[in-house]
C-alpha cells in the first residue's frame, strides 16, 4: 500500500510532524510513504491560465506531478491552522486541483482518478474554528476522488499552546480509529 502525505507544516520538529511520526506506526510495515513537505515543494498557486479550459491537465510541471501520478491509495492532509484554514502553501497545491474541476467541466472528460481513502490531521494552537480547513480539505478530497468521512478518518489536537501535542490524552484513539478504517 503506499500512502501520499501533503505535510502542510513549516515545522519539522513541530506538531504536525509529530502526529505524521505516529501515524506512519500504525500502518503495516510495508506500507510506502511519500511525503511532499508543502512548505519546501515550491508548488506554484494555480494562476487561473485556463490551459486546463482546452486541455487535460495542467500545463505546471512541478512536483505537483506527485498527485498527477496518482499511484497511491491513501491520501494524508496535514496542517496546522492558520487563521482556522490549512497553511498557504498547501492551499496552493489544493488550488491547483481545479485542472480535475475544468477537466470535468469545460471538457466534459470522465474523473478517471482511482478510488483512494483519504485522512485529514490538523493542529491548533486553540483558536478558532477549524471549520474553514476541514471544508477546504473536502474539496481536495473529492477532487482526487477519496472517500473521507470526518467522523472516522479526522485526527485533531487543536489545544496545542495549553496541551501539547505529545500529552493529547486523545490521539492515539483518533489515530488507531482512522487507521482502522482505512486498513479494516
Ligand atoms: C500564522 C499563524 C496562524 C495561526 N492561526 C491559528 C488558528 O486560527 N487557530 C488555531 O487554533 N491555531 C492557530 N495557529 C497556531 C498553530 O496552528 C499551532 O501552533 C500548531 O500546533 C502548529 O503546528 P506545527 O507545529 O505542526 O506547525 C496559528 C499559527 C500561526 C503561525
Amino acid at each position: 500500500m503506499k500512502v501520499l502525505v501533503l505535510n502542510g507544516s513549516p515545522r519539522p520538529d513541530g506538531d504536525t510532524a509529530y502526529i505524521l511520526n505516529m501515524l506512519k506506526k500504525q500502518f503495516p510495515c510495508n506500507t510506502v510513504f511519500e511525503t511532499l513537505n508543502t512548505f519546501e515543494a515550491g508548488i506554484r498557486p494555480c494562476s487561473d491560465c485556463r490551459y486546463c479550459w482546452e486541455h487535460e491537465g495542467c500545463c505546471v510541471r512541478d512536483r505537483m506531478d506527485l498527485l498527477w501520478k496518482d499511484d497511491y491509495e491513501v491520501l494524508v492532509l496535514a496542517s496546522p491552522l492558520y487563521m482556522s484554514f490549512v497553511t498557504p502553501p498547501l492551499f496552493s497545491v489544493i488550488s491547483r486541483l481545479n485542472a480535475v474541476w475544468a477537466n470535468r467541466f469545460f471538457l466534459k472528460k470522465p474523473d478517471t482518478m482511482r478510488a483512494k481513502k483519504g485522512i485529514l490531521i490538523l493542529t491548533g494552537g486553540g483558536d478558532g474554528s477549524p471549520a474553514p480547513a476541514v471544508s477546504i480539505a473536502k474539496t481536495a478530497f473529492r477532487f482526487l476522488n477519496a472517500s473521507f468521512d470526518p467522523e472516522t478518518s479526522c485526527i485533531y489536537s487543536l489545544n496545542t499552546n495549553s496541551i501539547p501535542v505529545q500529552e493529547d490524552p486523545d490521539i492515539l484513539s483518533r489515530m488507531e480509529n482512522a487507521v482502522k478504517h482505512i486498513i479494516g
